[in-house]
């Protein structure tokens, strides 16, 4: 049964016209007010420039307002928007900053509240937190009670942007008063890897070189940057997914046991685990840009009419990393993502030695895949006698499918179980400022060599296409055996995203 939490919270949410808020940070606040997360007496005011109404942003934000399965609860929809109003006001100079605070103080006053609790989310674009957060700071902030802060990715562009980025927050807000958001540590498959690893004696025993032949955490969407390219142009798909969501998973996948679950405990092993990462080497690398769709239904990324016409952005990466410790050394790890691709999922792929032969001439390699999205999925591909009387092996799984076995529960969205987090104080799933330095110190150098006046060519692949030419190739270099076409079959068709 859900817990209820301190009364009288303050919610301000910056930028609360925009889209992302529309789409995720309103969405994630009512999910946590459908089921009883979000204390009813929590005042939720948005703040941005635009001029609009209380009604105005409650008009905008409800038909994002759902249940989990797509339903509409219009008796708790219209209880949380009355939980909502709106503020305008600029975000770099103090008038807007006073006229808020006159809001949240005549609230607190009139619930008799000592103690403050105001929770800050920054659903803006990078070039204003500093403005925001010193902003906040001056006019906002209140010696006692709690002030929590969330800023949004990027942080930062490279390694130097990040550091300067930090020098100026770290004046004003403390780690403890700051979440750095990373909504894929707030995935339930992600948010599970901890417990899988560490409470699992049989897959904690053969987490090791010794066991693991090659490691892949893949990324993978069916559409393209249509309608972002303006954006994504300099951004590009390592900046994008890979230096910050899928080096989170990795991590989680790679670290050493924690003491504890404390959150520091947890931070501490994953930036140990990040410094024993080798370098990337630029040649152990394959990118590709997306072309036309092999029908010419779909544009190529340089058909979009934002971008450079002869930009050279990564919109398909697979880099090869090693980790230079006891239990990863010699093991070949691979992060691969991709835009514009066949279909859209992320998932872990851990490929176990061959058994030893003697007995067995011929038979797969054990493989864990932990399906991330969509359709969260564990399965186990490991071999059995085939039933009846042959003494033949057939490769089958040892599955774990949510939607089968966790039928009546409710799998929170990544955002409302991060909004919660910092509702609640708890960093373990937020970025700690060492983490970010180390994670920018290792993609840093391979982003100015491929951004650099000699940086390789990305590779064209059609628009849908499974993979860049030249992937498979690359997987096999990589310690990944592929099952022989038809050796295995999945009796179920998987959904697709
Ligand atoms: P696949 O056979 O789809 O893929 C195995 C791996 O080989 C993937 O990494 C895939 O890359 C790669 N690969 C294979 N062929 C190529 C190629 N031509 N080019 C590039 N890469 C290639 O997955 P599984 O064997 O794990 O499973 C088979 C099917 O069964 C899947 O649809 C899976 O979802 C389903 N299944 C579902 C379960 C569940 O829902 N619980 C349980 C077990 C199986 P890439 O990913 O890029 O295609
Ligand atoms: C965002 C990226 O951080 O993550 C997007 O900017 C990407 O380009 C998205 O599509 C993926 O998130 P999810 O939760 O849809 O897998």
């Amino acid at each position: 049964m859900a817990t209820q939490f301190d009364e009288n919270t303050v919610i301000t949410i910056f930028g609360a016209s925009g889209d992302l808020s529309k789409k995720k940070t309103f969405p994630a606040l009512f999910g946590l007010y459908r089921e009883g997360y979000l204390n009813p007496t929590t005042k939720i005011i948005g703040y941005a420039r635009s001029k609009l109404s209380n009604e105005d942003l409650r008009e905008k934000v409800k038909p994002f307002l759902k249940k989990p399965n797509g339903a509409k609860d219009d008796a708790k929809v219209n209880e949380f928007l009355s939980m909502v109003s709106y503020h305008a006001g600029p975000y770099d100079s103090d008038e807007g900053y006073l006229e808020l605070k006159k809001i949240i103080e005549e609230f607190e006053a009139e619930k008799k509240v000592d103690e403050p609790h105001r929770l800050f989310y920054l659903a803006l674009p990078p070039s204003i937190f500093i403005d925001v957060c010193s902003k906040l700071k001056e006019n906002l902030y209140t010696e006692s009670g709690i002030q929590r802060v969330i800023v949004e990715k990027p942080f930062g562009h490279d390694l130097q942007s990040a550091t300067e980025l930090q020098e100026k927050l770290a004046p004003l807000f403390s780690e403890d008063e700051l979440f750095r958001i990373d909504h894929y540590l707030g995935k339930e498959m992600v948010k599970n890897l901890l417990l899988m690893r560490f409470g699992n004696t049989f897959l904690n025993a053969a987490w090791n070189k010794e066991n693991i032949q090659s490691v892949q955490v893949v990324f993978k969407e069916p559409f393209g940057t249509e309608g972002r390219g303006g954006y994504f142009d300099s951004i590009g798909i390592i900046r994008d997914v890979m230096q910050n969501h899928l080096l989170q998973v990795l991590t989680l996948l790679t670290m050493e046991r924690p003491v504890s679950f404390d959150p520091e405990s947890v931070r501490d092993e994953k930036v140990k685990v990040l410094k024993a990462f080798s370098p990337i080497d630029h040649d152990d690398i394959l990118i590709g840009q997306y072309g036309r769709s092999v029908d010419g239904s779909k544009p190529s990324y340089l058909d979009d009419e934002t971008v450079k016409e002869d930009s050279k952005c990564v919109t398909f990466a697979a880099i090869g990393f090693k980790i230079a410790n006891e239990r990863w050394d010699g093991v070949p790890i691979v992060m691969r993502a991709g835009k514009a691709l066949n279909e859209g999922k992320v998932e872990i792929r851990i490929q176990f030695r061959r058994v030893a032969s003697g007995m067995f001439t011929d038979i797969p390699n054990n493989e864990l895949v932990i399906r991330i999205q969509p359709n969260e999925a564990i399965y186990l591909k490991c071999n059995a006698k085939t039933p009846g009387l042959a003494n033949e092996n057939q490769t089958t799984e040892l599955d774990l499918t949510y939607s089968e076995r966790y039928k009546n529960y409710w799998i929170p969205e990544a955002y409302e179980s991060l909004i919660r987090d910092a509702l609640l104080g708890d960093h373990s799933n937020f970025v700690r400022d060492d983490e970010l330095d180390v994670s920018w110190k290792l993609f840093t150098p391979l982003l100015n060599y491929l951004e650099g006046p000699d940086g390789p060519q990305p590779k064209i692949y059609p628009y849908g296409c499974r993979s860049p030419d030249g992937l498979v190739e690359f997987l096999a270099d990589h310690g990944y055996t592929f099952s022989k076409p038809g050796s295995y079959q999945w009796p179920v068709t998987t959904p697709k995203m």
